[in-house]
């Protein structure tokens, strides 16, 4: 089951979890912030500790916070050493096209041996020197590029192609999931992954035909529980044939009186 749930919500992630529907989760500095996350770094490895916990062995991704190389190499040893499932996530490069980010992911990848997922991509052709820097996922970001007049499908089909064609071992997360088409048709585009946030699950999960069908076959399994209770109150065919020879032998009975009065 490809799907990562997008959030830093503890309550859904266990929620999710439980179902059996989940197989990782990923964040953000924008997702921790919106689930209540504070105080920096510290309370981004706090929240993250027990994420990885509640998940074992699944993987978690956590970003860095930072844009500085040296601080970013740091951060990315710091989350690692934390739990084996926690998955170091990067930016493709820094705020303003900085290029340093790929080689502190191919250093942490190629020579540290700490599993990096490079984010907020939004081409191909960024996946795939992402790739071939050695992270072992890549996150493109599908919501983003249709925003921006693409069609991300075609994108997804790219890069699964060539990481196919020339045996790169990233794996693809397509995030930024606005709607719950998008699931279907962007893991059928050729993704590995799909990451979306909880309300998008729920969304998937509960249809309204649905609803409208349960609700008919409850209706419908109360009317039986009904009927089941009348049906014993019924005479049934054997107490009535009983109730006729009763009848009958009682005629007969009162027919020999009579003869024997004559
Ligand atoms: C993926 O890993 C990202 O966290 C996420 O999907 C980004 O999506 P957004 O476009 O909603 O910020």
């Amino acid at each position: 089951m490809p799907i990562f749930l997008d959030t830093g919500c503890l309550k859904e992630i266990e929620k999710y979890l439980k179902m059996g529907i989940i197989r990782g989760v990923t964040t953000n500095p924008t997702i921790l912030l919106k689930d209540g996350v504070t105080g920096g770094m510290k309370g981004v490895r706090a929240r993250s500790v027990e994420i990885a916990r509640l998940i074992d062995p699944l993987p978690l991704s956590v970003e860095v916070t930072t844009n500085d190389p040296l601080q970013m190499r740091l951060q990315a040893q710091e989350l690692a050493a934390m739990a084996a499932n926690i998955i170091v996530k990067i930016t493709i490069h820094g705020p303003n096209g900085e290029q340093q980010n790929l080689e502190v992911i191919h250093e942490l990848e190629a020579e540290r041996g700490i599993r990096v997922n490079v984010t907020a991509m939004m081409s191909a052709q960024q996946c795939l020197l992402a790739a071939m820097a050695g992270a072992t996922y890549i996150s493109l970001f599908g919501g983003r590029i249709a925003n921006m007049g693409y069609n991300p499908c075609d994108e997804i089909t790219k890069l699964r192609k060539v990481l196919d064609d020339f045996n790169l071992k990233a794996k693809i997360i397509i995030g930024s999931t606005r709607e719950v088409l998008n699931v279907i048709e962007w893991l059928g585009a050729g993704a590995h992954f799909v990451t979306v946030v909880p309300n998008l699950l729920e969304i998937m999960i509960v249809h309204p035909y649905s609803k409208e069908t349960v609700r008919m076959f409850l209706a419908d399994a109360a009317k039986i529980e009904t009927q089941t209770e009348v049906d014993h109150l019924l005479p049934t065919e054997e107490t009535n044939n009983n109730k006729r020879e009763t009848v009958i032998a009682a005629s007969k009975q009162k027919l020999v009186n009579q003869e024997h009065k004559v």
